[in-house]
């Protein structure tokens, strides 16, 4: 099966082409940081219309160096939400075009869901079942994934998602869009033990808080920090490095929690800040205290890019999810889900192993 993915979610345009039997055979991505950079984050606007001028050309670069003929794709999935509504149907326009004019399927993809199961595009990928953590700019959930389509919620974010708070956070610092790669680079040079930051929903683990997480009082406490000291170069470091450990912390103690509840032994960390170097290596070193192992996506597939969509759609279409509908939206007519809640993906495809 060769699948033709394409992520349009935001504020990369990524496209890949994936091959069940062969694996990854191309992918490309453009990102339009410079573009938004001016405006200290992503105008919706501007997104939409550097989608439109970069997907196709994309698509012709990726065809032409995966050697796969146009008329030898079996679908085309794309991202349908969540994401931004204009940006979204970019993507979904072109790919249910294209599946139109082809005659193929057009597979529309839960941004969430392709994250999850990017660390299967690894060579050393997990089997079924696994907890994962996805920690994006968008959402900060603790899933337990039994097969693909099969998702069950363990615990989420009650306001801001992790990755948000990087970007809030670094832009109090001072610090440019995105801001949680910036701020993570910044925390290199500060001392986390110097200013003491709440580990907020940890308390309250064992008093029905269970897997949630809330990370706006963990800004507030930073906006205290910055108005009550001097900013000077040193502050500004000791502050982003206590801000990173608040939230390595909680997000660690969570994914524990997760483990002991489920009895699995695999933990999937998906998502942008899941390229946190930081959180990397302090839950490798949790995990091989608590007896589990930590899949991790290729790095350049840990923020958004087509190739975890291309995946996805080649899993569902393995799966022939036609209960789901998925399989029935051909072209003719299509619609985008700016806001769509993971758990609610059909199950249709269970492919528990
Ligand atoms: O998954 P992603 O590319 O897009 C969404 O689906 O949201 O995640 C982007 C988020 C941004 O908030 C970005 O600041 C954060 O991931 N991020 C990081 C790092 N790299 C990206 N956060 C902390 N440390 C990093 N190294
Ligand atoms: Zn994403």
């Amino acid at each position: 099966m060769l699948v033709l993915g394409i992520e349009t979610s935001c504020d990369e345009t990524g496209v890949a082409i994936y091959d069940s039997d062969r694996g990854l055979l191309a992918h490309a991505l453009h990102s339009q940081i410079s573009l938004h950079g001016d405006y200290g984050g992503v105008v919706p606007e501007l997104a939409s219309r550097d989608h439109i001028r970069r997907l196709l050309p994309l698509i012709r670069d990726v065809l032409r160096r995966s050697g796969a003929r146009q008329s030898e794709l079996d679908a085309v999935a794309y991202t349908q939400g969540p994401g931004l509504a204009g940006t979204l149907l970019v993507g979904a326009a072109v790919a249910n075009s294209f599946a139109l004019g082809l005659g193929i399927p057009a597979i529309g993809i839960h941004h969430l869901e392709g994250h999850l199961l990017s660390p299967l595009l690894a060579k050393d990928a997990p089997r079924f079942p696994f907890v994962a953590l996805l920690v994006s700019g968008g959402h900060t959930q603790l899933m337990r994934v039994a097969g693909v389509g099969s998702y069950a919620l363990l615990g989420e974010t009650r306001d801001d998602a992790a990755g948000e708070a990087f970007d809030k956070t670094a832009k109090m610092l001072g610090l440019g869009y995105p801001g949680g790669p910036a701020l993570a680079k910044l925390a290199e040079r500060g001392d986390a033990r110097r200013f003491e930051l709440p580990r907020p929903m940890l308390d309250r683990m064992e008093e029905g808080g269970g897997l949630d997480f809330s990370f706006s009082g963990l800004k507030t406490a930073v906006v205290m920090l910055a108005r009550k000291h001097a900013p000077d170069e040193q502050t500004r470091a000791d502050v982003a490095a206590a801000f990173q450990e608040a939230v390595v912390d909680v997000l660690i103690a969570k994914c524990l929690a997760a483990m002991r509840r489920t009895a699995l032994d695999r933990l999937v960390v998906a998502g942008g800040v899941g390229a946190n170097v930081r959180l990397r290596s302090q839950l490798d070193a949790a995990a091989a205290r608590a007896g589990f192992r930590v899949f991790y996506p290729e790095f350049e597939f840990f923020t958004d890019n087509g190739a975890m969509i291309a995946l996805a759609g080649a899993l569902r279409l393995r799966g022939q999810d036609s209960g789901s509908g998925i399989l029935d939206s051909v072209a003719c007519g299509f619609t985008v889900k700016p806001r769509w809640d993971l758990a609610s993906v059909a199950a249709a495809a269970s492919t528990e192993s």
